[in-house]
């Protein structure tokens, strides 16, 4: 392979854990009242490791019925004060903040974000997302959640105003003349004056030049239209990847795509969410995927909350397969091998998979319930279960045959699971040299994931 840059490898935190029972697991962090201990810890860990950054999402909404598919999204801080608050206390790693730019407003982001660039010493990346949560247009005034092409119109605005607004100061235009008595340039003071449908803003911005200029730019969809503004901006592509064939095939596209827009393949990096699982020995961290199978509040038929999800019973699993389940039977009973013989592929495979991944067998001395075969269907996830090696395995292969740059890293639980990976995989991966070197720590974060001199984003006009 060519001169191939290092694999990309930040944390993607979700401080109550990912897997949406992992705040039950007894060693998980459960109330985002307390993320500020939570948070420095994440943050050490990462940096101790030498991870390129820490990655914060966002939603823009709450809701009872988040407490059982995505607990993780009822309450949480918010990434730019995430962001903020960690510059102050870490001094290597990398900080990703995420925006929705649907309803965000464009001058007051490019001041936090410029912000905590100039907090963190240069350390700040951002990714821009249009949403998906409808809700979030009761909580900005809207009637109603705008369609794809309006979200992505208002998005290409809003990436282009922040990044005018970012060059409002000249690099030299702060002069700082104690003798002389004048303080700044005002020719190199700019206005950003987009004038778009969506997005007006005059600038010039009321914070300093950041010291990355332009700050490293995330972007994350699925959408045609989501493609076109990750080849025209984004110098990472966050994708979701269900297999290696579609990260590739998604890989091959933004990179054609960034072409077309007049950069070069190189200049975008596709990235994608993963969910490790990692324990000393395989069977240990079998165990942990049990156990957080185990912890996943089904419909057992003593009655549930309002908010409970419909597909959490035996009978809801039993109608989704066509399969021929005793009614009378619970969650606890055993799978056996005439279950198995009668049934569908779909679901032949879903038991296979659950026993892959908990190292429950049928007929064996661990045996398989069905407990963990609704839970996996009821809460899916893209768990890769193993040692730091079988771990560094995976991850190594997605990247070596070219189907991903890099991974946001999930744990299903914190701190145990990011320590786990921080500890276990990560000096796996080191070893095998895929990871570049440990930072120096007066890096930037444009510095560490290796990226060109970035490209002004106007011609800037004296404010
Ligand atoms: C891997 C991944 C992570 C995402 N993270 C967020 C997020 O944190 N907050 C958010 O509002 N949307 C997030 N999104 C959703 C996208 O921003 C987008 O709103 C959604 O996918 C709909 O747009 P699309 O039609 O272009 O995909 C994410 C999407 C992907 C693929």
């Amino acid at each position: 392979m060519s001169a191939r840059r290092a694999l990309i490898l930040g944390a993607m935190v979700r401080t109550i854990g990912a897997y949406p029972s992992g705040w039950r697991h007894p060693d998980a962090h459960d109330d985002p009242a307390q993320d500020a201990e939570i948070l420095r810890e994440i943050a050490r860990i990462g940096e101790d490791a030498g991870l390129d950054y820490l990655f914060f999402g966002d939603w823009l909404a709450t809701g009872p019925d988040l407490e059982f598919a995505n607990p993780y999204l009822l309450a949480r801080i918010d990434p730019v004060s995430a962001v903020t608050y960690l510059a102050g206390v870490t001094s290597r790693i990398g900080l990703i903040a995420t925006v929705n730019t649907t309803y965000a407003d464009a001058y007051t982001f490019a001041r936090s974000s410029a912000s905590a660039d100039v907090l963190s010493g240069g350390r700040v990346g951002v990714n821009f997302v249009t949403g998906a949560e409808p809700r979030a247009a009761g909580n900005h005034g809207r009637d109603l959640h705008a369609d794809n092409a309006t979200r992505y119109d208002r998005a290409e605005e809003f990436v282009n105003a922040v990044r005018r607004l970012w060059e409002s100061w000249a690099p030299d235009a702060w002069i700082a003349d104690k003798i002389g008595g004048r303080l700044i340039d005002p020719a190199g003071l700019h206005a950003a004056d987009h004038d778009g449908e969506h997005i007006r803003v005059t600038g010039p911005l009321n914070t300093a030049r950041p010291p990355q200029g332009q700050l490293p730019i995330v972007h994350a969809g699925t959408s045609e239209r989501s493609r076109a503004l990750a080849a025209r901006h984004a110098d990472l592509a966050l994708i979701g990847a269900p297999t290696a064939e579609l990260a590739a095939a998604a890989r091959v596209e933004l990179r054609a795509a960034a072409v077309a827009a007049g950069r070069d393949a190189d200049d975008i990096r596709i990235i994608a969410p993963v969910l490790p699982v990692v324990a000393e020995t395989s069977a240990q961290a079998q165990a942990i995927v049990d156990d957080l199978l185990a912890l996943v509040p089904l419909d057992e038929g003593g009655g549930v909350p309002d908010a409970f999800p419909e597909n959490r019973s035996l009978a809801s699993l039993a109608t989704a397969f066509a399969l021929d389940l005793d009614p009378t039977i619970g969650v606890d009973a055993i799978v056996t091998a005439e279950h198995t013989d009668a049934l569908p592929d779909a679901a032949a495979a879903l038991v296979h998979r659950v026993q892959r991944l908990t190292g429950r067998s049928i007929g064996g001395a661990h045996a398989l319930t069905w407990r963990p075969v609704l839970a996996l269907w009821a809460v899916p996830a893209a768990f890769v279960v193993g040692t730091g090696a079988e771990v560094a395995d995976h991850l190594a292969q997605w990247y070596e045959s070219e189907a991903i740059d890099g991974f946001n890293v999930l744990s299903a639980y914190q701190p145990g699971q990011f320590r786990a990976f921080a500890e276990l995989v990560v000096p796996e991966l080191r070893r095998r040299g895929l990871l570049s070197d440990r930072a120096d720590p007066a890096v930037t974060l444009r510095e560490r994931l290796g990226l060109a001199d970035p490209v002004p984003a106007h011609t800037p006009q004296p404010a």
